[in-house]
């Protein structure tokens, strides 16, 4: 029944925001920053989109989401925590709660995907009983389990992009960042792939989608975060839920 009071989204109200950038800027090298003065809150469970044309910042933010550059300014906390004050022995470790997916797939060629996905689970010392119930778990959840013998090559660019997905979720992430995920792929497989990140965020999973294809922005009724030139020029809820900020 409907009710006036939505205790959901109220706790949601309270609870501390799993992504800030506090007037982040980036420079790589002297001159025009990559990314400009950003402000920013992501809370657990959005599903934002991360728009703007190419050079604007996107790939910039998510790096620095990843601990794989450092801010030049300001300050970026992620899962309730300052990264800046992360120890180098800590950035592993704080990897594990961040599942990623790039463009180009990344899979290791020589081995099957099965074993793509495995190796996830294997860099972090997960025991074999564990590795042979959560792969074909996450294998099914994709769509892939009559390719578990499979090598990349021998599959379609978005059956490659969806073992991507299950190596990036198999560890259970809180949050997953996908860098135009669909860049490479067709209407169809990109359909497929945002089908897939939609039912991964209803999950509970924070999701976080760099894209260039406005088609699927304007069908997927989501929270768009706008680049131009390293500036957040707009950041916009689609469809009904509004986030607090
Ligand atoms: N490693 C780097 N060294 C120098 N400049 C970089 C580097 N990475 C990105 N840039 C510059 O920073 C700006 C933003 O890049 P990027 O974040 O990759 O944009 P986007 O992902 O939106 O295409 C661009 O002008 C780009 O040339
Ligand atoms: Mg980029």
């Amino acid at each position: 029944m409907a009710s006036s009071y939505d205790l959901k989204k109220a706790l949601k109200d309270i609870e501390a925001p799993v992504i800030i950038f506090e007037n982040v800027s980036k420079s790589y090298q002297k001159g025009t920053p990559a990314i400009s003065n950003i402000n920013l809150q992501i809370r657990k469970g959005e599903f934002v989109f991360i728009v703007g044309s190419s050079g604007s910042g996107k790939s910039t933010m998510i790096k620095l989401m990843l601990k794989e550059i450092e801010p030049t300014s300001g300050k970026v906390f992620v899962n309730y925590k300052d990264l800046s004050r992360l120890r180098n022995g800590q950035v592993a470790k704080y990897r594990r709660n961040i599942g990623v997916v790039f463009q180009n797939f990344r899979l290791l060629k020589d081995r099957n995907v099965f074993e793509n996905v495995a190796f996830a689970q294997r860099v972090i010392g997960m025991p074999t009983s564990s590795i042979r119930r959560q792969v074909p778990a996450i294998l099914s959840v994709m769509g892939l389990s009559e390719k578990h013998e499979s090598l990349p090559s021998e599959l379609s660019g978005g059956e490659q992009q969806r073992v991507a997905l299950a190596r990036a979720l198999v560890n259970k992430p809180v949050i997953l960042l996908a860098d135009e995920p669909t860049g490479n792929l067709d209407p169809k497989n990109s359909w497929d792939i945002m089908q897939l990140l939609d039912e991964i965020n209803k999950k509970g999973t924070t999701v976080i989608v760099v894209t260039h294809n406005q088609e699927i922005v304007n069908m997927m009724q989501k929270r768009v975060i706008t680049m131009n030139n390293g500036i957040l020029i707009s950041d916009e809820q689609k469809g009904g839920y509004t986030h607090g900020t």
